[in-house]
């Protein structure tokens, strides 16, 4: 993909899925990869994976919801590789499905606050360190959830929504600044976010408890989802689910030359689901 070798990019989210196959991707262009996640062990063996494919790559532990481990994640690319040219804002979790009624304020904040907080602090950081540097690119993580309404996943669906509102702003800002910004929206891919959903238990109210459960009866029965694989393979039109490569696939387009009059759109990579 032209214009990767050499640069430096930035990936959080990066123990599995997505974050990983995008860090993967750079560092198979040429690029030098800061990876950054939460998750030490999942972070470190995806540096193990990239070093053992000849790749240069450092593993930054962060937590998206907060600036100022934001900032130090920041700081360190610079530190380590002079630059920051491209960032793939990746960082995110997902919910049980509750209907809104039932979702604990505890677990609407969190959501909100590592999907879009995260996005927002990590822009924040990482815009002004690619500005001294010349300029880049920015693609955040999205949703197909962020392009539609989800019933029984509002929190997770406003948060990517947001997203979407934020990177067209964002772009507009920094439209004459040499720094394009963009999203993706994956539709179901093949990933551990399944495992690592945020379960709710409606708060600490006994009512709370109560409209938690049946919110997230309702929300099975009514979407009948027995097993996620085959309901997602259902919606989509493609009739499978991604593999996280092809979100990488994206994620490189975006950031490189190829792309260089894209700025302030977000890119469904969703077999179709959007159509
Ligand atoms: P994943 O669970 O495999 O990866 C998410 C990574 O984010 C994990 O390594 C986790 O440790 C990290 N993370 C979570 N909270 C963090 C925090 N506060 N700070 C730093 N790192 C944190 O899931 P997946 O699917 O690869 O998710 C990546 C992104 O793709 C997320 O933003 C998700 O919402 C989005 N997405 C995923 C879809 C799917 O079907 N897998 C569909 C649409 C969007």
């Amino acid at each position: 993909m032209n214009g990767l070798a050499g640069q430096t990019a930035l990936v959080t989210g990066v123990g599995s899925g997505i974050g990983r196959a995008s860090a993967l991707r750079f560092a198979e262009e040429g690029a030098n990869v800061v990876v950054a996640d939460i998750d030490v062990e999942g972070g470190r063996e995806t540096v193990d994976l990239i070093e053992n494919a000849g790749g240069d790559a450092t593993f930054v532990e962060v937590d998206v919801s907060d600036t100022a481990s934001v900032e130090r994640m920041v700081d360190a690319t610079v530190e380590t590789y002079g630059s920051l040219d491209f960032a793939h804002n990746n960082a995110g979790i997902l919910t049980d499905f509750v209907e809104t009624t039932g979702i604990s304020e505890a677990n609407w904040d969190r959501i909100v606050e590592v999907n879009l907080k995260g996005i927002w602090a990590c822009m924040k950081a990482e815009l002004p360190a690619m500005e001294r540097t010349g300029g880049g690119a920015v693609v955040n993580t999205a949703s197909e959830a962020g392009l539609v309404g989800m019933g029984g996943l509002s929190s997770y669906s406003a948060s990517k929504h947001g997203v979407v509102g934020l990177t067209k702003s964002v772009a507009l800002e920094y439209a004459e600044r040499d720094i394009r910004i963009n999203a993706i929206a994956p539709g179901p891919t093949k990933t551990n976010i399944q495992s690592g959903i945020v379960g709710d238990s409606g708060g600490t109210s006994i009512l709370g408890r109560i409209r938690s459960v049946v919110g997230t009866v309702r929300m099975a029965l009514r979407t009948l989802r027995a097993d996620f694989d085959t309901s997602a393979m259902r919606d989509v039109p493609m009739g499978r689910i991604a593999d996280p490569e092809e979100m990488a696939g994206a994620v490189a387009f975006l950031c490189s030359t190829d792309a260089s009059f894209v700025t302030g759109t977000t890119i469904p990579v969703d077999g179709g689901q959007a159509a």
